[in-house]
């Protein structure tokens, strides 16, 4: 039975650079409840995003209507709005390239994302259209929320066995046309895309195992979900935070015991980047000598861009992965775990080794 190797990664983030100021021109902004009850009105600042969240700038997707509406934009640019899948095939097409391969080869495409805004067909079919994959015969999407990238390789590694073959792995959110831009949490988020080439191999290498899981328990379900009117809410995001150490931490430590490996055998740990409270927290769990700023070689296994790009949901995993080996601080032999926490509460871990 052949295992799944990483053949080929990319990733794409539109160029439109959101930053703090923006959510300051934004205020005052509400603090919702359930049922979009208003709790409280607050102002924002770029000292309090950065404080709160660990943010200085994400990336929006050209949205021609939402920049003018926002005063993003005086008129309507001579600029295409981009969806979930124009940026979701420019990853694909860098990950493709740095497989060495032709989109001809692919066989399949999982998407995971949340913001096919469309609905149907899948981000995966609009995809293999726009990419030119004529010979893909399985396109379909993951709907994980957060978690969906780690849930997404976690499938091709079972599929590898069933149906061996050249896979395309896409994570791709486009949270700025689904936040509320009169909430505090509209700053949390951002735009993006990351994809991975995935084929069979005879080596010891790849994805090797996965651990996952989903709590939908007391109360948790309502935990961060999207309103009738398609914005997203998170009422408790407080809880959110406390949930996701916890369970991204389990998740983790899961994985590694199934894998064998000890917390000082992992060269990057990838986890979702919710919020660098949440990541400050994880890498202080995992090492006695974290160092917020990173001054160490511990502190630097716990890779960080929460900053440049914000909470890009199931992309954040993807773009993470194909960014750490851009920088080449994944190399060939890293053991690298990614881990994701989001909306169900659904949790996932998986253990690569390159
Ligand atoms: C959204 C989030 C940043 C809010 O942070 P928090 O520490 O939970 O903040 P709270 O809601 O408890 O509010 C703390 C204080 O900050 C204020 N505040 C909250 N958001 C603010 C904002 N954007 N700007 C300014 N002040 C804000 C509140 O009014 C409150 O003030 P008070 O102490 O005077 O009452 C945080 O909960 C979070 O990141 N949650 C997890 C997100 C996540 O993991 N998502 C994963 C799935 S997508």
């Amino acid at each position: 039975m052949p295992n799944a190797k990483i053949m080929g990664t990319g990733y794409y983030v539109p160029e439109h650079v959101l930053d703090n100021k923006f959510f300051e021109s934004l205020n005052p902004l509400n603090i919702y409840g359930y049922n979009d009850e208003i709790l409280k009105t607050i102002n924002t600042s770029d000292s309090i995003i950065r404080q709160m969240m660990g943010i200085k700038e994400r990336r929006m997707a050209s949205n021609n209507r939402l920049m003018v509406e926002l005063g993003i934009r005086e008129k309507y640019l001579d600029i295409p709005d981009q969806n979930t899948a124009d940026m979701g095939a420019e990853a694909a097409k860098e990950a493709i390239k740095d497989a060495g391969l032709s989109a001809e080869n692919i066989d399949g495409i999982i998407v995971s994302t949340m913001t096919n805004l469309i609905g149907f067909p899948s981000a995966a079919a609009q995809i293999q259209e726009k990419i030119g994959a004529i010979n893909a015969c399985e396109c379909y999407d993951v709907a994980a929320a957060c978690a969906g990238y780690c849930l997404n390789l976690d499938i091709i590694m079972s599929r590898m066995q069933t149906n061996p073959g050249i896979y395309l792995a896409i994570a791709a959110e486009h949270m700025t046309s689904i936040v509320d831009y009169k909430g505090a949490n509209s700053a949390l988020f951002g735009d993006g895309a990351g994809a991975a080439v995935i084929g069979p191999s005879q080596s010891d290498k790849g994805l090797l195992f996965s651990y996952n899981l989903s709590d939908p328990f007391g109360g948790k379900l309502m935990y961060i979900y999207k309103n009738s009117e398609n914005k997203l809410r998170m009422p408790e995001g407080n809880k959110v935070m406390l949930n996701a150490v916890k369970k991204m931490y389990e998740c983790t430590e899961k994985v590694m015991q199934k894998a064998g490996w000890s917390k000082n055998d992992v060269d990057l740990y990838l986890p979702h980047q919710a919020n660098i409270r949440i990541i400050d927290t994880l890498g202080a769990k995992f090492f006695h000598d974290y160092d917020k700023e990173r001054k160490n070689e511990n502190s630097r296994k716990i890779y960080c861009n929460i900053d440049r790009y914000g909470n890009i949901s199931a992309a954040c995993c993807a773009v993470a992965l194909a960014e750490a080996r851009e920088k080449e601080i994944i190399k060939d032999g890293s053991k690298v775990i990614l881990t994701a926490i989001g909306s169900g509460l659904q949790t996932s871990s998986i253990a690569i080794q390159f």
